[in-house]
């Protein structure tokens, strides 16, 4: 048995959360009061009872409990990885990205690419998600194309900007590794939709499937981010243990005993009360990158103009990224003393994997003194306190999410976490939570302006777009 198996670990591991912020006994008039969140009751239960009967749907939900087999082919496509290459890299974008960086930069050395090769625990990862033409090349300089696996992942099959990629690496691996360019890539994508599915099958490349029912956004948990983190020597299985483990408790149909669900229903709530912005702010670096993943999530998940009554909604809360202790000096000024317009959560660590004490230097100046002797431990926690205690006392909405410690299980769970508190709020919403029809407008755009065929009617709606009046541009 692994010991993240075991039930008492596993409950000393539980992510835990504190809302006694998001209350007016604590923040004052600006706070939710009980009777508020009790007047929601109703709404809540309807959307406990869809969470249960549209579970079949939601199939990333499964993704915890139904991937033995395919977690054993990660396992030994990371080893062939691991064995023959330098240098692994994503192309991906959105849901295909983000995930892979949030799982890599909690779990893995903080500088891993730095690292020497030695200490390293797997070859160098580049997750390149945009097409900025200055970072592409820039990713050439510094890999060495043939020890490098690439990993194409885009479940449409179609999306331009991974297309693009795919097609730049396709022409460079063809030049330097002549037949064997083949064994260099990996794809990840839908098992019979889209255009990248016909390339893999053709070439006979290594294939991995995003499967049915499982967006971008909610895919981290299937060969999508167990790949990448796989070859980078991540323990994948401890990670979907963690996911499993948040499953079974946020299965609880009642919200005061659902912590998904309390989460969103807070920011629900108050979303209604005017706060329509959501800051997520890890007090890790190890969790930066947790962040850009729940905005996406939260974003492209909430942000939606119709309800599935057909009723014209535009509702979701804006989503923003924040790292304690940094944007304590960059944002936090105007959490504490701006509009009431927020919901800031604090993402903490109890046990960092370092301990680190602050050395005596200057001990005649006692300004400087104080903190000699004291930890960076101690120094992040308290400034993690602190903010919470200004921002509670200024009046401003605030809860905070605790990791007993960052590693695979607790990642696995968060992960998870966030996701359900998505689903659910989509629900309390009556939005579809799964769809992207915004994004998809932009792609299609894109598709128009490069000629692609079957978008001549887009093009057309694009040319007879309304031109720019020269007397706005300075
Ligand atoms: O969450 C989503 O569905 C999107 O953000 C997609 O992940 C993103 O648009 C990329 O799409 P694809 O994986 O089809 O290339």
């Amino acid at each position: 048995m692994q010991h993240y198996q075991d039930k008492g670990w596993q409950e000393s591991m539980r992510v835990r959360i504190d809302f006694n912020n998001m209350m007016k006994s604590h923040v004052g008039q600006y706070g939710l009061e009980e009777a508020e969140l009790r007047a929601y009751e109703g709404r809540f239960a309807r959307a406990a009872e869809n969470m249960i009967s549209k579970r079949g749907d939601m199939k990333w939900r499964e993704l915890p409990h139904n991937q033995n087999e395919i977690v054993d082919r990660i396992l030994e496509t990371a080893q062939y990885v691991r064995a023959n290459f330098d240098t692994f890299v994503v192309l991906g974008i959105g849901g295909s990205a983000l995930g892979p960086t949030a799982v890599q930069q909690a779990l893995s050395h903080l500088r891993y690419n730095d690292l020497p090769k030695e200490k390293r625990n797997g070859p160098k990862l580049y997750v390149e998600d945009n097409v900025d033409p200055e970072r592409m090349a820039s990713l050439l300089d510094v890999i060495d194309i043939e020890h490098t696996c690439f990993n194409v992942i885009t479940k449409s099959g179609s999306t331009s900007e991974t297309m693009s990629q795919l097609l730049l690496i396709t022409h460079l691996l063809r030049e330097k590794c002549g037949d064997q360019w083949t064994e260099h890539l990996i794809a990840t994508t839908d098992v019979q939709k889209g255009n990248l599915i016909k390339i893999a099958k053709q070439n006979g490349l290594r294939t991995f499937y995003v499967p049915d029912g499982v967006g971008g956004r909610f895919s981290e948990l299937c060969p999508v981010g167990l790949i990448a983190a796989a070859v980078c020597g991540i323990d994948i299985k401890q990670l979907l243990a963690g996911a499993a483990y948040m499953d079974e408790i946020t299965q609880e149909k009642d919200v005061w005993k659902n912590p998904a669900y309390m989460l969103a229903a807070l920011e629900v709530v108050a979303m209604e009360k005017g706060c329509n912005i959501s800051v997520l702010m890890p007090y890790a670096d190890s969790l930066k990158y947790i962040a850009d993943w729940y905005a996406q999530l939260w974003a492209e998940s909430l942000g939606k103009n119709v309800d599935l009554d057909g009723h014209t909604v535009h509702v979701g809360q804006t989503p923003v990224k924040s790292l304690g202790v940094t944007d304590q000096h960059s944002q936090v000024q105007l959490y504490t003393e701006g509009p009431f317009d927020k919901v800031i959560t604090l993402l903490g660590v109890d046990a960092y994997r370092t301990q680190m004490t602050i050395p005596h230097a200057f001990d005649d100046i006692p300004d400087v003194a104080f903190l000699s002797g004291r930890t960076f431990n101690e120094l992040i926690q308290a400034e993690r306190f602190a903010t919470e205690y200004a921002l509670t006392k200024s009046g401003h909405m605030n809860k905070t999410i605790v990791l007993p410690e960052v590693n695979a299980f607790t990642i696995g769970e968060l992960l998870y976490m966030f996701e359900v508190q998505t689903a659910f709020a989509g629900e309390l919403l009556n939005i579809n939570t799964f769809n992207q029809p915004g994004v998809e407008e932009g792609k299609n755009a894109t598709y128009a302006l490069l000629g692609k065929a079957g978008y001549d009617e887009k093009k057309k709606e694009l040319d007879a777009a309304k031109p720019k009046c020269e007397c706005y541009i300075l």
